[in-house]
C-alpha cells in the first residue's frame, strides 16, 4: 500500500515496498525531471552515501523517479522532538556534510557560473549591486567540492535510538547539486536555518562555528558568501524569503 511522506502541488512522495517515488505534476518540465534524476546519479557515482537511485518512469502522464526508501524521520523532527539535543545534532548535520565535501564529480555543473547565471537574473536587483556581487563572487576561489545546494533539516533522514541519538543520517533532494567552495554550501544552509528557525534562533550561528570548528576555516571566509548565495536564492522568487534575503545581500555594503 503506497504510504505518503509528503504532498504539494507540484511534487508527492510516497513509499510502497522499501522504495520511494517522486512524482511530478502533468506541468512538470521533463527535462527538469531528467535532470534531476541525473544530478542525483552523478552524485551517488561521486560515492556518496544516499538513497540510491533505482527508476525514472511515466504513469498516467506523470513523470516519477524512483529510489531505496530511508526509514526514519527528517532531521527537522527529530530536532522538535528532542530540543535538549540540538547541538549534537548541528555536529552530526556538519559532520555528514564534511563527509561529502570530500567528494566530487567533475561532471555536475560548476557552482560559480550556476550562481552568475542566477544573480544576472534577478529582475529585483540594482545593476549596481549586481556588479558589486559578480565581482566579489569572481574573485572567490574556485573548488571542486560536492556541493548539496539545498542542505537543510528537511531534506536530511535520520536513525536514531530511543534517546533520541542518531544513529545514521543521509541526505536525499539532490537536484541542486553542484561542485564548487564548501564555504558556499555552508552559507546557503545558514539562510535555509535562518530562514526554517527564525532570525532570533542560535541554531544557524551554532552550526558556522562548528563548521568552522572543525575544518579550520575562518568565520569571515564563509560571511563572504552570504550575499552571494542570498542574491542566488532570490531567483526563487519567494515573497516570504524577500526581506530577509535582502537583509543579507545589503550586508556587502558594508565589507
Ligand atoms: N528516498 C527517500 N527515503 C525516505 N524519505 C524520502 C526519500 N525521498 C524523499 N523522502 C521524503 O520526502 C520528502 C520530500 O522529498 P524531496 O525533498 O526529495 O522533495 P521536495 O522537498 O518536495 O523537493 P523540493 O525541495 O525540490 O521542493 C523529504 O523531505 C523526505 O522526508
Ligand atoms: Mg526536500
Amino acid at each position: 500500500m503506497k504510504k505518503y511522506l509528503a504532498k504539494s502541488k507540484l511534487k508527492s512522495v510516497y513509499v510502497e515496498n522499501g522504495k520511494a517515488t517522486k512524482v511530478f505534476a502533468k506541468s512538470y518540465n521533463k527535462s527538469d525531471v531528467l535532470y534531476e534524476a541525473l544530478n542525483t546519479a552523478r552524485v551517488e557515482d561521486a560515492g556518496v552515501k544516499l538513497p540510491k537511485l533505482l527508476e525514472v518512469a511515466v504513469t498516467d502522464g506523470k513523470w516519477s523517479i524512483t529510489s531505496e526508501y530511508v526509514e526514519g524521520p527528517t532531521l527537522t523532527q527529530l530536532m522538535e522532538k528532542h530540543p535538549d539535543k540540538i547541538d549534537e545534532y548541528i555536529n552530526k548535520m556538519v559532520e555528514y556534510q564534511v563527509n561529502f565535501q570530500k567528494k566530487s564529480n567533475p561532471l555536475l555543473l560548476v557552482l560559480k557560473d550556476k550562481m552568475i547565471r542566477q544573480i544576472n537574473s534577478v529582475d529585483d536587483l540594482d545593476n549596481s549591486v549586481k556588479y558589486e556581487l559578480l565581482t566579489r563572487l569572481n574573485s572567490m576561489k574556485n573548488h571542486t567540492k560536492l556541493c548539496h545546494g539545498d542542505y537543510c533539516p528537511d531534506n536530511i533522514i535520520v536513525s536514531s535510538d530511543n534517546n533520541g541519538n542518531i544513529k545514521d543520517i543521509t541526505a536525499v533532494d539532490w537536484v541542486h547539486a553542484t561542485q564548487g567552495n564548501a564555504s558556499a554550501d555552508i552559507a546557503n544552509t545558514f539562510l535555509l536555518l535562518k530562514l526554517q528557525f527564525g532570525e532570533k534562533s542560535d541554531i544557524p550561528e551554532k552550526y558556522i562555528n562548528r563548521f568552522c570548528e572543525v575544518t579550520n576555516t575562518k568565520h569571515s571566509y564563509v560571511n563572504e558568501w552570504l550575499p552571494l548565495v542570498a542574491a542566488a536564492r532570490l531567483t526563487k522568487n519567494k515573497t516570504e524569503e524577500k526581506s530577509l534575503l535582502e537583509q543579507w545581500i545589503n550586508v556587502v555594503d558594508f565589507q
